[in-house]
């Protein structure tokens, strides 16, 4: 049965299509700003705590899941509990669908970018609010975007997702350390370096912890089963504990460096300053055209394009995995061929992604779609912001949730415990001890109750932390 599903054909081969998937836009795009605004080095150590503290036990439970049953994350749920567990791995399909809905659009952005940047374009980092409303160019990246996952997918786990990741991770390295270097070449690159890192503990608020938290928890690419589906292709010989240490090593790594890489780089533009640095989608699409125009024609251009090429690199293992759940549920559960899947899927998706594509000024009404509190602020959001509300900010820490309470009250830790034991003779017990701990009381009440603090600040304006 194993063999018809399909599987990794080697332990590294696992780890890098699951740091894959967690290193996406998240740590390249969304980190490194989040680390500024929360205070530099401060905000990276809450981070590392929440990653390892917390998340760290859901990814234990997540691939153990997955290996134990060798099925997708509504399978899973009902094989070892009771057929109305199913739904959480239902909550994990949509969840999958939704994100890779609007992720799609932005890494649409991503691959424009790098044909503008290849055509030595760097004036498109001012024109960033008009690119986004060009819904046909988008859409048609965004196309061609999906497509790319689909085709990988499609050739199943060892031939598609293992091989890309094998071929795309070691890149991104490579790229992302090559950037830093000449990045640290530049003026003012250790003011750069200063503002990201330097501790300010007063600038850690109870937002930013949460802030932290929902990034760890995203950037992990925990709570909707992600690591259930691609662990359900791991070997028994696999340790899930040194698999799940070693991915999450990865994911914050990368996260840090490229930080690393991004800060030297805006610092050399505002000489040194930092001061009118703009957050979110703007650090990196409005701001860093300028800059790499900055390094003369042909130097911007090897760069620029680098960079741009690096996030489409990050965000297509992303959007592999996100594929790959609500097609591992179409095969495993509905008995369709995985290229019906796969390619049935992407189309429905990138059908369901078009509203988050048009709402960033092409159609009013999805703009300004409905109020929400943004910033501490209630206003009106656009359809993508509302979709990743419900999906990212909501799905996931209340999937992480009931993963934990369901390995700890109705699987049972003795069985997680079993399986988490199974190619890991030897391994030290602190680790599996402290996972035992986590999962009972830690995770469940902490995810539980940032879901409850997000619906409450998000969709009624309450706002608990702040
Ligand atoms: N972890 C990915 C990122 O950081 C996003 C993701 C979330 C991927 C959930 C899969 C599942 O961009």
């Amino acid at each position: 049965m194993a063999t018809d599903r399909g599987h990794f054909n080697t332990r590294i081969g696992f780890i890098l299509a699951a740091a894959g998937s967690a290193v996406g836009l998240g740590n390249i795009w969304k980190f490194p700003f989040e680390v500024g605004e929360g205070g530099g080095a401060a905000f990276v150590v809450i981070y590392l705590a929440f990653c390892f503290l917390l998340c760290f036990p859901v990814m234990v439970s997540e691939i153990a899941i997955g290996r134990k049953t060798n099925l997708n994350p509504v399978g899973a749920f009902k094989k070892l509990g009771h057929k109305n567990w199913a739904v959480i791995g239902f909550m994990g399909v949509l969840a999958g669908v939704l994100i890779l809905s609007f992720y799609n659009v932005v890494a649409g952005w991503a691959f424009g970018y790098f044909l503008e940047m290849i055509q030595g374009n760097f004036g498109i980092g001012e024109e960033f609010g008009t690119f986004i409303t060009d819904w046909q160019k988008i859409g048609l990246y965004g196309l061609v975007f999906m497509a790319i996952t689909a085709f990988i997918v499609s050739r199943g786990i060892h031939d598609g997702i293992e091989r890309a990741a094998t071929i795309l991770m070691p890149t991104l390295f490579l790229m992302i350390i090559g950037l830093i270097i000449y990045a640290m070449t530049l003026d003012g690159a250790s003011v750069g370096i200063k503002y990201y890192l330097v501790p300010d503990f007063s600038e850690i608020t109870g937002e930013v912890v949460y802030s932290a938290l929902g990034q760890a928890f995203f950037s992990l690419s925990l709570g909707m089963g992600a690591l259930i589906t691609y662990g359900s292709y791991v070997s028994k010989k696999q340790d899930i504990v040194k698999s799940a240490a070693l991915i999450t090593l990865t994911d914050v790594s990368i996260a840090f460096l490229a930080g690393l890489m991004i800060f030297p780089f805006v610092a050399y533009l505002t000489q040194g300053t930092m001061e009118g640095v703009d957050g979110g989608a703007g650090l990196i699409f409005a701001t860093l055209p300028g800059v790499f125009e900055s390094f003369g024609p042909n130097l911007g251009v090897v760069v620029g394009a680098l960079f741009f090429l690096l996030l489409c690199f990050a965000a297509l293992t992303s959007t592999v995995s996100l594929l790959e759940v609500p097609v591992s549920y179409l095969v495993d559960e509905k008995k369709i061929k995985r290229p019906v899947a796969v390619w049935g899927m992407a189309a429905l998706i990138f059908i369901i992604g078009i509203p988050s594509l048009l709402g960033n000024g092409s159609v009013d009404s999805l703009t300004q779609f409905v109020q929400m509190n943004k910033n501490a602020e209630w206003q009106y959001v656009t359809f993508m912001d509302f979709v990743e509300a419900i999906a990212s900010d909501t799905f996931l820490p209340l999937g992480g949730a009931l993963i934990s309470f369901f390995v700890a009250y109705v699987w049972k830790k003795h069985n997680l415990n079993a399986e988490i034991a199974i190619g890991r003779e030897g391994g030290s017990q602190w680790v599996a001890k402290y996972i035992d701990f986590a999962i009972t009381f830690f995770c469940p009440v902490i995810l539980g109750l940032i879901t409850v603090v997000t619906i409450l600040d998000r969709f009624f304006g309450i706002v608990l932390i702040g």
